[in-house]
């Protein structure tokens, strides 16, 4: 459209000159006998303004001018009202300055961003970079399965809110080949980083349906980050699966498993919130994944809220060697009395590691629990209470 404007453009302006020439050599040549001053400017220039004004031609320019040029007023006005649907300053991103930001792309569906689609952004994403690559989504459900391929590095994710910016897609174990492929946005690249985005999984719940597993999003790269996010499905929401993350003031919603993996975790200032239904347990939080003793793999829940509906195990021994500690957390009514599964595999109680720590509310009570929870004093549950636990200080910009 702005191609063709132009090219009409510069077609009428070349008639126009050449039309102006000829009736100028024409006037000066049957002029030139008048004076011997027609070559200074003083005096070509209010000449050259009178003979357009005579001929027309001003008017048949400023008319091609206004209509057909690339900087027209109608031109002019069609790109201020896109300034007014796009704000420039939606852009600004704090997060520029506290990580050194190398390179912003923006994505949106208005097309007032660089993309539209989150996977066109992320597949522009320099490989293997050390500096940090910012993608900032507008508000708005991008509905699209997302990978982050190993190579995509240093990888910010900023959306304007968990409540209305969100990435959406419905495969279940299913329609993807297995649980493991079932995820919207699956994480591979070490070094992730997401602000206040949503990730989920739109499948319908299916309770007891074959290959009803749904993963919202899947993290395998290690040392990364998540700040106000949104994970929302049914069964196993959050596939937390390898290397060490952080979850800060986000918002997990699910129904069985929905936090499962072999990763080492810190959660904290997050609400889980539980969305089973059914008769008697209706699903669990957690189901760690570690399978042997050596690992350092752990869920650790520190100042969570737990609500919901129905009555969930706070987890279950997924890995042999599962291990999952809560502490000041508040737990509701639908923490049920007995607290942890060990997967119907009495051996894996000597083994498992579920402890609990100063929790607060109905859920919390002590008294009915399974024998092989663990009530920590303040000096056991330290380990699991800070930063430390995922070597934060080595890596996290902000706890
Ligand atoms: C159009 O106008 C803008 C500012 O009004 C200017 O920056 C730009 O260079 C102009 N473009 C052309 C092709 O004249
Ligand atoms: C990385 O991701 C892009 C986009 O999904 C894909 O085209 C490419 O094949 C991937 N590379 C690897 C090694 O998985
Ligand atoms: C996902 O949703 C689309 C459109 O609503 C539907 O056609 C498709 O069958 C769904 N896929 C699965 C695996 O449920
Ligand atoms: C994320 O959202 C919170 C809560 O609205 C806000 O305080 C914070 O500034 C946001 N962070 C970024 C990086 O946008």
């Amino acid at each position: 459209m702005n191609t063709k404007r132009t090219i009409w453009f510069w077609l009428f302006l070349t008639i126009a000159i050449s039309l102006l020439t000829i009736i100028l050599s024409f006037y000066i040549t049957t002029n030139s006998t008048i004076t011997k001053d027609l070559s200074s400017p003083a005096f070509e220039l209010p000449l050259l303004k009178w003979v357009i004004q005579q001929t027309g031609i001003n008017d048949l320019f400023s008319f091609i001018t206004r209509n057909f040029g690339p900087n027209t007023s109608l031109s002019r006005h069609r790109h201020s009202r896109h300034v007014a649907a796009c704000d420039p300053n939606k852009w600004n991103s704090p997060l520029v300055a506290k990580y050194k930001v190398s390179l912003v792309l923006t994505v949106d569906k208005k097309g007032c961003g660089k993309f539209n689609s989150l996977q066109n952004a992320v597949n522009a994403v320099p490989d293997l970079s050390q500096t940090t690559t910012l993608i900032i989504l507008d508000s708005g459900t991008y509905r699209e399965k997302v990978k982050v391929n190993k190579t995509k590095t240093n990888l910010i994710i900023q959306g304007q809110s968990y409540l209305d910016t969100a990435i959406a897609w419905n495969d279940t174990s299913h329609s993807s080949g297995g649980t493991y492929y079932s995820y919207t946005v699956g994480i591979f690249a070490p070094k992730f980083v997401a602000y206040n985005v949503s990730f989920k999984n739109t499948s319908p719940e299916n309770i007891g349906g074959e290959g009803r597993q749904a993963v919202a999003l899947r993290i395998v790269g290690d040392q990364a980050a998540f700040y106000g996010c949104g994970f929302y499905g049914f069964q196993d929401t959050l596939h937390d699966d390898e290397g060490r993350h952080y979850f800060k003031d986000c918002f997990i919603q699910g129904s069985i498993d929905f936090i499962f993996g072999n990763a080492r975790s810190l959660y904290k200032g997050c609400t889980l919130n539980a969305v089973g239904t059914g008769a008697g347990i209706t699903g669990a939080i957690t189901a760690h994944g570690r399978d042997s003793k050596d690992k350092k793999t752990g869920f650790s829940f520190l100042q969570c809220r737990i609500e919901g509906r129905g009555k969930v195990w706070l987890g279950r021994a997924w890995g042999v060697y599962a291990t999952t500690v809560f502490s000041n957390t508040f737990m509701s009514e639908v923490v049920s009395p007995e607290g942890w599964n060990d997967w119907r595999d009495p051996p894996r109680d000597r083994l498992v590691f579920f402890g609990e720590f100063e929790n607060s509310g109905p859920g919390a009570n002590l008294k009915n629990r399974v024998h092989y929870t663990k009530r920590l004093t303040q000096a056991q549950a330290a380990p699991y209470m800070d930063i430390a636990f995922i070597d934060g200080k080595e890596w996290l910009a902000s706890a």
